[in-house]
């Protein structure tokens, strides 16, 4: 952030001289430029404090690796037909109230989620869903990733059947 700052700084100073050279109005000018700079860093800074929680690296496994190789090899007992996925929408927008922090979108954009760090998981990110195994996502489900404002949810508001719906609908939010 200082650097930006410093970039929008030096350009209003350059600009000021330009304002100076270029007439009897300058002053005001001037000061309206300033207003401007300060607005603006003001403006950045804040973004800077938003952006300052990110995604956890999504190359690092949730399951802790004594229980990784089990979590990877449970396979989803359900079929990811349009009737499931839409099941699983209704658990993720509905019961399970996935969507306060992942958001409607999927995309951890969720208003319950912005305040957490590390954010809520973006499931239309591609690599994501090249890195997870469904059995991985079930065992994050039903034990939460430690640290993190992603606690257990089944069996506390969901069961096992709408763990692995949800699941399917998870998928299905791939690359939109
Ligand atoms: C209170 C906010 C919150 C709610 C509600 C929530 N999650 Fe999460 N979720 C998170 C956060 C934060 C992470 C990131 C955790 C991490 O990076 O370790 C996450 C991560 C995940 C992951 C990915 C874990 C991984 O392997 O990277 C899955 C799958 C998941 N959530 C599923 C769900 C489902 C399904 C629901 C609804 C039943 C749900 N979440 C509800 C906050 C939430």
């Amino acid at each position: 952030m200082p650097s930006l700052f410093n970039v929008f700084a030096r350009k209003s100073i350059s600009d000021r001289k330009s304002t100076i050279l270029s007439g009897k109005n300058g002053g005001k000018k001037v000061m309206k430029l300033w207003k401007f700079a300060l607005v603006l860093a003001t403006g950045l800074t804040f973004m800077g404090t938003l952006a300052f929680a990110a995604e956890r690296d999504v190359n690092i496994p949730r399951v802790p690796p004594d229980q990784l190789d089990a979590a990877k090899a449970m396979k989803n007992p359900l079929p990811a037909t349009p009737d499931v996925v839409a099941k699983g929408k209704a658990v993720f927008e509905g019961k399970g109230t996935c969507f306060t922090c992942h958001g409607m979108s999927g995309k951890g954009d969720g208003d319950a989620g912005k305040a957490l760090d590390p954010t809520p998981r973006d499931f239309t990110n591609a690599k994501f869903h090249e890195l997870r195994t469904d059995g991985e996502m079930f065992w994050v489900i039903k034990n939460g990733s430690a640290g993190t404002g992603m606690i257990q949810y089944n069996p506390t508001m969901i069961n096992d059947e709408e763990a692995w719906q949800s699941i399917h609908y998870i998928r299905s939010l791939k690359g939109k």
